[in-house]
């Protein structure tokens, strides 16, 4: 079976350093106007099930810059669970793609295409996961600090994002420390498994409900969205808990020197504020532009013959 890209936990620490390794590359490359063509002729089909601007852009773009090709599919068009069922369509685009790109709701679904078909997929977003948005924040980190020795920290939501940067500064025995209300840590399943790969990675997680505790002589400050894609709902009720965990120039007094990460989009004036995000330690730009060089490493590790 190929392996697919769901969890950086189904990865060991030194493929995802080589991921990351590749991708520095790349970028280098492309800033020369270098593009191998290491994929040329190959195709990924892209469902996307949520909406969005980063994953859908940098791996089409992704794609045709190694010289592969992208086909975007609809919910509407493809019908999956109505018209088709799960293992069916992935049994389908096993015979005439390369790979499948898939932003769904259902953590489930996503597992479920990569057991029925024969080719890797990847996990562009689930309600649980987030893993090429967690090698996107690596990249940018490693740009500024030794991952080894950078302090990150999370404030807001225990979500998808936090919880692929849980499993990955596990992996790679890496210091981050969580502030979210207790309700709403990131998921059990996924502290547990972060537990027991920080053990032999001798990561150094830690978990709080004070903001300020958590970015205090941190290197990296990290928020997203109060309410996720598929929370709408919750909004009016997620801004009262969320309330105290705005990303400021208030809170980031406690971390003065700090680089500030989002993965966008961003709900400016919720969980951070216009005078943070446009501010000068912002580097939410280059963490969405190393989007596009970490995930055409990821497609390549997974498309190489
Ligand atoms: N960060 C991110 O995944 O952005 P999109 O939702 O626009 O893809
Ligand atoms: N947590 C957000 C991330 C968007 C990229 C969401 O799931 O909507």
């Amino acid at each position: 079976m190929p392996r697919s890209f769901i969890s950086v936990a189904d990865w060991s620490a030194a493929e995802l350093r080589e991921i990351l390794d590749r991708a520095r590359e790349l970028k280098d490359l492309n800033k020369r106007g270098e593009r191998p063509q290491t994929l040329q002729g190959r195709t990924l089909a892209m469902y996307f099930e949520k909406p969005s601007l980063r994953t859908h852009v940098t791996f089409e773009a992704g794609m045709t810059q190694l010289g592969g090709h992208a086909i975007l599919l609809r919910p509407e068009q493809v019908g999956i669970g109505s018209r088709e069922s799960p293992a069916d369509v992935a049994r389908n685009l096993s015979r005439w793609v390369d790979c499948i790109l898939a932003r769904t709701f259902s953590h489930a679904l996503v597992e479920e295409l990569s057991r029925a078909g024969s080719i890797p997929v990847i996990n562009g977003l689930t309600d649980l996961l987030h893993p090429c948005q967690a090698m996107a924040d690596l990249q940018t980190v490693a740009e500024r600090q030794d991952l080894e020795r950078a302090v990150l920290a999370w404030v807001g939501d225990g979500n998808n994002v936090v919880n692929s940067l849980l499993l990955a500064a596990a992996v790679l025995g890496l210091e981050l420390r969580i502030a979210t209300p207790r309700t709403h840590r990131p998921a059990e399943r996924v502290r547990r498994r972060a537990e027991e790969l920080g053990r032999t990675s001798g990561a150094r997680l830690a978990w709080s409900e004070d903001p300020a505790e958590a970015v205090r002589g941190a290197d990296f400050v990290y928020t997203d969205v109060w309410a996720s894609m598929g929370q709408e709902d919750e909004s009016e009720q997620r801004r009262r808990i969320f309330a105290a965990y705005q990303v400021n120039s208030e809170l980031m007094r406690h971390a003065p020197d700090a680089w500030v990460l989002h993965c966008l989009p961003a709900h400016r004036g919720e969980e951070i504020t216009d005078e943070v995000l446009d501010g000068p330690r912002s580097i939410v730009f280059d963490q969405a532009e190393n989007r596009l060089h970490s995930q055409k490493a990821i497609l390549e590790r997974l498309l190489r013959r």
